[in-house]
């Protein structure tokens, strides 16, 4: 049984059920964040998919500048940002672009280091509060499945709800572009330390 079939953030190791997600969860209107596109093997995908929508596409590395040069002049809503995904200034630069993402797509590498690859997705979920996220790191999918607990803190959406705003980098909360209901910095925080 897929525990995760209902859920807005997935996660997964394999690049091959990476994909299958993708097919899964992608729509012809998407904006999509994919952070680690290497060379574009998956963004192409997510170009045919969100056709009619906006693909923002993040790599540190060389060798992805030249293949994604490639992919922009094949697909007309691809847009490639050589920069480091931990970064606030990356994630300041894409906020602008677009303000809000429909799927966040976070692939560092498989196995790559699970607190890392968890900040980079709580920071970047927090700020544009995708409706789904896809993750593939096999450290955040072995603790998924290995922890137990008996509450239940559940999100909806792609991003953490009981987190709020939290993960947003101070710089970028001065924009103010945040839902005041979500987000009252302060008061919450003032709140939980009373009860
Ligand atoms: C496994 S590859 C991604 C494969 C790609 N998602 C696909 O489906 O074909 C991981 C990529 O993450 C990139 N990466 C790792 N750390 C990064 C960071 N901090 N910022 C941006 N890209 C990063 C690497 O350069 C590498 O190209």
């Amino acid at each position: 049984m897929n525990r995760y079939v209902d859920s807005m953030i997935k996660i997964v190791y394999d690049i091959k059920v990476y994909r299958e997600n993708i097919q899964q969860i992608v729509q012809k209107n998407d904006v999509v964040v994919e952070l680690g596109c290497h060379i574009g093997n998956s963004t192409r995908i997510l170009a045919e998919l969100a056709s009619d929508g906006r693909i923002i596409a993040i790599d540190n590395s060389p060798e992805a500048g030249s293949s994604m040069e490639m992919v922009m002049a094949d697909y007309h809503n691809v847009e490639f940002i050589n920069a480091d995904a931990r970064l606030h200034e990356t994630l300041e630069e894409v906020f602008q672009k677009i303000k809000k993402c429909d799927l966040l797509s976070v692939d560092l590498g498989g196995g790559y280091h699970p607190d890392t690859t968890f900040k980079v997705y709580f920071i970047w979920a927090s700020t544009l509060k995708p409706e789904k996220t896809i993750i593939r790191n096999r450290g955040l999918l072995d603790f998924a499945l290995s922890a137990e607990t008996q509450e239940v803190i559940k999100s909806q959406k792609g991003w953490l709800e009981s987190s709020g705003d939290a993960g947003i980098p101070p710089r970028l909360k001065e924009f103010k572009h945040w839902s005041q209901k979500i987000y009252q910095e302060g008061v919450d925080d003032r709140k939980e330390n009373k009860d």
